[in-house]
């Protein structure tokens, strides 16, 4: 396996077409961003107090005459009400469907319960399935849509910051099995993702940290500017100021779009994606999902690849440095927790028949510069690691 290397995303090199430079335009409140796939094509708005528009939206881009909306319970209270309003005053026929809250719920038996509950509604093409929530609701509702009548339209209204940054982009739907997390899925584009700005005046703190730590992994991986503004303007982001997320929101979903538009499938540059998520899994999977949250174990797994980017000699001095502060300021843990080195090579042996395999492990060249470099387990996490730190 070569190594590969990504230039970074406004860089002019390469056949592709790239994204326009950073800019900050503190005027704009409003934003989309066009997600070029296509045929599968859609838009990601991003807005203040936008929730009560939605139903315009369904109605006009997917034509829909039904809609089922999928929530849990701590946000179905809050949206819900003005998301049905909205689907029923342009004559959308609604139906609300709620699941447990957590990420138990994204299982077959909740898959198949929707089933029913779609079917009963005699649900059909011109049904949109409308996921309001984080992403447990997004994966569990989008795998519904992908697979039921062979898809549905799905729409996606992403209420946690990961979700809008992270979940909510790409296509990627799927439950858990007692196998493992993210086992059984499938590719499904939404037909619309709208974001409300607003909502996230409601989410826990450390759910709000955990999605910045994916937003921060954008940057980190594509785009220095992007990187330096979230540097200058990281607590006004904390503080939900909406100028400053709206813009934050769109650059990080245009890095997305743009390498999912270029490698929808995974198959290369998609995986700078899973910058600081193989450390970041073996941290969730060794501390057995419990006390840690996703967003919280890839920045672990970041400040990890960053340090390990530097003792490699791909990037220079000072690179991982630069990711810990910000990771820190935003509340994120960066400390590798103390567990044994041959737990943590146990942990990133995904192919366990096969001890000596190899993984891509994402790399940074520096800030905005992701590569990713086949290594063993053992590379990854070098003995002099097991001395404590
Ligand atoms: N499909 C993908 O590409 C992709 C990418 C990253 C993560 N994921 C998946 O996403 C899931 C994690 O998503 P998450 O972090 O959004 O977790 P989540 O959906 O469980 O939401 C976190 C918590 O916040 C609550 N909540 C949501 N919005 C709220 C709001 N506005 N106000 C108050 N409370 C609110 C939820 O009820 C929940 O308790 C995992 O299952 C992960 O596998 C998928
Ligand atoms: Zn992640």
């Amino acid at each position: 396996m070569p190594w590969a290397w990504f230039p970074p995303a406004s860089s002019s090199r390469g056949g592709e077409p790239r994204l326009p430079p950073f800019r900050y335009d503190r005027a704009v409140v409003e934003r989309t961003v066009h997600v070029d796939l296509g045929e599968r094509s859609y838009s990601i708005s991003i807005g203040v107090d936008i929730l009560g528009e939605v139903g315009q939206e369904i109605r006009r881009r997917v034509e829909a005459t039904r809609a089922m909306v999928v929530t849990v319970p701590p946000v179905g209270r809050r949206y819900g009400a003005s998301v049905m309003r909205s689907l029923k005053s342009e004559g959308v026929k609604a139906r609300r469907f709620d699941v447990p809250d957590g990420e138990r719920t994204k299982n077959l038996q909740q898959v198949s319960r929707l089933y029913d509950s779609l079917l009963d509604a005699s649900a059909d093409r011109a049904t949109a399935v409308v996921a309001l929530g984080g992403g447990v609701v997004g994966d569990l509702t989008g795998f519904v849509a992908a697979t039921l009548l062979r898809g549905l339209p799905f729409v996606q209204i992403p209420t946690t910051l990961l979700a809008m940054v992270d979940s909510s982009v790409g296509g990627k739907t799927g439950v858990n099995v007692a196998r493992g997390k993210n086992l059984v899925g499938a590719f499904h584009q939404p037909r619309l993702v709208w974001m409300d700005v607003t909502t996230l005046k409601t989410l826990p703190p450390r759910e709000l940290a955990a999605g910045m730590g994916e937003l921060i992994k954008h940057g980190a991986i594509r785009d220095e500017a992007f990187f330096e503004w979230l540097e200058a303007e990281l607590e006004g982001l904390m503080k939900l100021d909406p100028e400053l997320l709206i813009h934050a929101l769109e650059r990080s979903c245009a890095i997305k779009a743009d390498v999912v538009r270029q490698d929808e499938r995974e198959s290369g540059l998609r995986m700078i994606l899973n910058f600081g998520h193989t450390l970041g899994h073996a941290v969730e999977a060794l501390k057995r999902y419990r006390g840690i949250l996703h967003g919280e174990a890839v920045a672990i797994g970041m400040a990890f690849a960053a340090e390990r980017s530097e003792t490699l000699g791909l990037s220079p001095k000072g690179t991982r440095d630069r990711l810990v502060t910000l990771l820190r300021r935003a509340g994120l843990p960066t400390e590798l927790p103390a567990f044994p080195r041959r737990a943590y090579l146990q942990a990133l042996r995904v192919d366990k028949k096969k001890r000596e395999a190899k993984i891509r492990f994402v790399a940074l060249r520096g800030i905005g510069r992701a590569v990713t470099v086949p290594l063993l387990p053992r590379e990854i996490v070098p003995p002099t690691r097991a001395k404590g730190r």
